[in-house]
């Protein structure tokens, strides 16, 4: 007998009411080559962090143009402004946030300025690192140790970030690079798109790859 909610449910969506019926012989699929292709894929891009990079990077169309862009984006401004950018994110983001400030207070939950002067630093590093624009196995391997961290894994047992905080942060963080480059660039609109473009494109590839311990098993 179905449950008042599974008769809401089948109400709602008709379709899903109706009778199932088997398409016949099951096929073997990975026989097929087409399958067999996108399961190879899907095999090596969760083993091997390169070919994860590669077939990322096809997929969005991450090129040397959009590396070059970057370089030349940091080289003007995002090396210029990175006090600036990081102070933002700590000294008035993260600290004003209801939920993101609980992991920089002390235990009667006043913030510890000592605590965010640390990761102020620590976030440094990545970034420095980000801008080297070296997209080498060495770098992936920090990015997805970074994303590591925030779960309680490699001995960081009490430390649970939940992902939508990260998803939140990295939203943030983008939108803001991208008001002030609007902003830098208003008079020179090509150079404004390729560089959020390339942007755009890294910050996908770093959010994939960050996230890959959150999803262990089937990463
Ligand atoms: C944009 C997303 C984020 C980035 C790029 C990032 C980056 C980092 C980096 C580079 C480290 C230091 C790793 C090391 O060198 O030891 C770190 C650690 C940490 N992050 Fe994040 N993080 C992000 C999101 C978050 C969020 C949303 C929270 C929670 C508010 C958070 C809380 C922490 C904590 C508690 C640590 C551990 C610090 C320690 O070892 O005491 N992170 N993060």
């Amino acid at each position: 007998m179905a449950t008042a909610m599974a008769e809401a449910w089948m109400k709602t969506f008709p379709m899903e009411a109706k009778t199932k019926k088997s398409t016949g012989k099951p096929i073997p699929i990975l026989d097929v080559p087409a399958f067999n292709k996108a399961w190879n894929i899907y095999r090596d891009t969760s083993m091997d962090i390169m070919k994860r990079f590669e077939y990322m990077s096809n997929c969005l169309n991450f090129t040397d143009k959009d590396t070059a862009a970057i370089k030349q984006s940091v080289e003007e401004f995002v090396a210029p402004n990175l006090e600036k950018i990081l102070d933002h994110i700590y000294w008035e983001k993260l600290i004003n946030d209801p939920w993101l400030s609980r992991w920089f207070m002390d235990d009667t939950g006043k913030i510890s300025n000592e605590y965010v002067k640390v990761r102020r630093a620590r976030q440094k590093i990545f970034i420095l690192k980000i801008v080297e624009c070296k997209w080498d196995e060495e770098f992936w391997n920090y990015v997805r140790w970074v994303g590591a961290v925030h779960v309680p894994i490699f001995g960081n047992e009490d430390l649970y970030i939940p992902m939508r905080l990260n998803i939140a942060l990295w939203g943030y963080i983008h939108q803001y690079l991208f008001n002030l480059l609007a902003e830098a660039y208003k008079n020179e609109p090509e150079k404004l798109q390729k560089f959020t473009t390339a942007w755009t494109k890294l910050f996908w590839l770093i959010i994939d790859v960050y996230h890959i311990d959150y999803f262990a098993p089937w990463m």
